[in-house]
């Protein structure tokens, strides 16, 4: 095996070349490809032809325990990939059909265009994410992702020592509302309760640390809302400066990678009602 690495956003990022998840699963390869991870955050790996379903679980299983639906899908919401380990970012419903303009499934998977981190709202968090394109729309659609580690990095250190100790809620109901979507059934809100984590905290295996914010993030802990939400937007404004981010046009057969712990992303806009986006992930997490 033979990498070539070329970074693909000046402060992070790379695309990997002469990596095929079919068949570099050694784990002198996989530790390889978790040092170039721990490195830039996020890596791209182009393949000729996309992965099967079954290749995408079992490459992402070398690289973590792999999260498994532990709930019920939202109400209605048809099984078009039969695996509890893919979560499906298409816009297609259970029948291969884009999802009308109204339909509350799609109104959720759009929450996905705010910046987030993937399972912040769990307490057993998602290390890497791992999307593998199968269809991509002509425009837009692109991935965008920023690698936290750098914005901390560059925080006034004033900031950082109001920062310090802090705690945030992560509610999955609150992004899918915030981000347009209606409001969820009691029974719904039920499967996904929130989960509280650290504002910034140590990247586990870079040791740098981190600003962990979300879309998904609900309150500070024992901070008024209004000042909590001032806060909040203030360290987005910061973290969305075009310099920190990287915008990722897929190509069929790319696998992006990312690491939720280092980093924030979320999908653009495309026209969802006349073209398909086909995205299929695969999430690690912590335990
Ligand atoms: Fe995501």
């Amino acid at each position: 095996m033979t990498l070539q690495v070329e970074q693909l956003h000046p402060l992070y990022s790379a695309k990997i070349t002469g990596f095929d998840m079919r068949h570099d699963t050694d784990p002198e390869s996989i530790a390889a490809l978790k040092s170039l991870l721990d490195k830039y955050a996020v890596c791209a790996v182009p393949h000729d032809i996309p992965l099967t379903n079954e290749e995408h679980i079992a490459f992402s299983a070398l690289l973590g325990p792999v999260a498994r639906k532990s709930s019920p899908n939202i109400s209605g919401t048809g099984v078009r990939l039969p695996f509890n380990e893919i979560v499906d970012q298409s816009n297609l419903d259970g029948k291969g059909k884009i999802y009308p303009d109204q339909d509350k499934r799609l109104a959720y998977k759009r929450a996905n265009r705010q910046w987030h981190t993937d399972m912040s709202f769990r307490s057993n968090r998602a290390t890497w994410s791992l999307l593998s394109a199968h269809i991509v729309p002509p425009k837009g659609g692109e991935t965008e992702v920023i690698d936290m580690r750098t914005v901390y990095d560059d925080l006034p250190e004033k900031m950082k020592t109001r920062l310090n100790g802090l705690e945030a809620e992560h509610c999955y109901w609150h992004s899918r509302v915030l981000g347009g979507g209606p409001e969820p059934t009691p029974e719904e809100r039920a499967t996904r309760p929130p989960a509280q984590h650290a504002l910034v905290h140590d990247h586990p295996r870079s040791g740098r640390k981190v600003l962990y914010i979300a879309s998904h993030v609900r309150c500070i802990i024992g901070m008024p809302d209004d000042e909590a939400m001032d806060l909040l937007q203030e360290l987005r404004d910061i973290a969305v400066q075009p310099k920190y981010i990287l915008s990722y046009e897929w190509t069929v057969g790319d696998v992006l990678i990312w690491d939720n712990l280092a980093t924030m992303h979320r999908g653009t806009d495309f026209d969802d009602q006349n073209h398909v986006r086909d995205m299929r992930r695969v999430t690690c997490r912590e335990y």
